[in-house]
């Protein structure tokens, strides 16, 4: 299969002067998505699912069409499908909307290699209900100590909430098989699908969690919008966390019914340009076809790793190269992430250092925090090789 290059789509990277490897924080957009938005701000704007003039019946359909085309993307359902600002908002919703299910005692299943974002809101709501976050250690190459989970399963769970592939090492749990193991122990099962999204394919009717998060920003779109998505059994007994105008479909004194799902969980104005740029990326991505996107992101991801391995005192944590997703985390023998990570962006290569807002992982690979490289569909070979010349040339 020949190797197609897509960093001429991104206007931003096009002209090769900066060397773009913070993929797993942002994203850049490619052209289409740009032009997208900007002719939705050109438009007459109104708000959606309130009016019944021709803006307002545009806005409605133009966030109707976007869920269309998310719906269509992740497998799922337009009923299962809520517009969020992004992962931790729909992670967020999900702990607190079933804060009211939790009693004393309950366990909640986490791993190790969580992002705050998947690991921060169940502690709080394990604060609150006096519930126990059971943390499943997570080890260096990545893995999932599956005894340990299992262990945690047999103390039926309430809650399993774990990430797909890891910010920090760019392991991939098998969620298939974790998610049927942890349904089968009785509990509902939440996947952070934020690392994921943008370099393999996800289809919610399969998988059959019950809830899964994604954030546009890190699939080529804009930020400020994400999705969350929703199994019936759970939707049934989520409890909304946001409350306010559109959630409803009648207001007593002393009452109220709620609009069906997914609008009982969409209260306020949602962000249509934002769910606009957003299904623009998911589009774009579906016509570029998975098999170009990983292909190219295997041949990018191999190249750095055998450079990375070749250069004087570097340890490059979790699985192999053909098993990490987007994502490598290594540390230098005797340098600071940070240092060496200000100093690569001197040279316009842009990469992350330090903890990336998942301590328990980073800090047990390196308690001073890891060097992290992320690629996407910005990169192409010639990045790789402005990175490790430079890499060299600082060691
Ligand atoms: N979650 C983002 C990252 O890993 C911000 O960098």
């Amino acid at each position: 299969m020949e190797l197609k290059s897509y960093k001429h789509l991104f206007p931003t990277l096009a002209d090769g002067s900066v060397h773009y490897f913070d993929h797993a924080a942002t994203t850049q957009m490619p052209s289409v998505v740009i032009e997208a938005m900007k002719k939705g701000l050109d438009e007459g704007r109104a708000n959606p699912w309130r009016g019944l003039y021709p803006w307002a019946e545009e806005a409605t359909e133009s966030l109707e069409e976007s869920r269309r085309v998310v719906v269509s993307f992740f497998g799922a359902q337009p009923e299962q499908t809520i517009f969020t600002s992004g992962a931790t908002e729909g992670l967020n919703m999900v702990a607190f909307g079933v804060e009211h299910l939790l009693l004393a005692g309950d366990v909640i299943v986490v791993t190790q290699a969580e992002h705050h974002s998947n690991l921060l809101p169940w502690r709080e709501v394990a604060r609150r209900t006096h519930a126990e976050v059971d943390i499943v250690p997570v080890g260096i190459d990545g893995r999932l100590d599956e005894a340990a989970f299992d262990a945690a399963l047999r103390r039926a769970p309430k809650i399993v909430a774990m990430t797909h592939v890891s910010n920090v090492t760019g392991a991939a749990f098998d969620v298939f098989d974790l998610t049927k193991r942890a349904k089968s122990a009785g509990a509902f099962v939440v996947i952070d699908a934020a690392q994921s999204a943008a370099h393999l394919r996800i289809d919610f009717s399969s998988l059959g969690a019950d809830a899964l998060a994604v954030s546009a920003h890190k699939l080529y779109g804009p930020m400020g919008i994400g999705a969350l998505l929703l199994s019936d059994r759970l939707s049934d007994v989520l409890w909304p966390a946001k409350w306010g105008g559109g959630m409803v479909d009648r207001v007593g004194t002393n009452d109220f019914v709620l609009t069906p799902v997914p609008r009982r969980f969409e209260a306020g104005t949602r962000n249509v340009l934002g769910a606009k740029g957003f299904a623009q990326a998911l589009k774009w991505l579906q016509e570029l076809g998975w098999p170009g996107v990983e292909a190219l992101e295997r041949r990018l991801m191999l190249k750095l790793d055998t450079g990375l391995r070749a250069l004087p005192g570097v340890t490059v944590y979790g699985p192999t190269a053909e098993a990490r997703f987007g994502v490598t985390s290594l540390s230098i023998a005797g340098r600071h992430s940070h240092d060496l990570a200000e100093a690569l962006g001197e040279r316009g290569i842009c990469v992350r250092a330090g903890l990336h807002c998942a301590s328990l992982m980073t800090s047990s690979l390196d308690p001073r925090g890891t060097l992290r490289i992320s690629l996407g569909l910005g990169n192409d070979e010639s990045d790789v090789d402005a990175l490790l010349a430079a890499l060299k040339d600082l060691l």
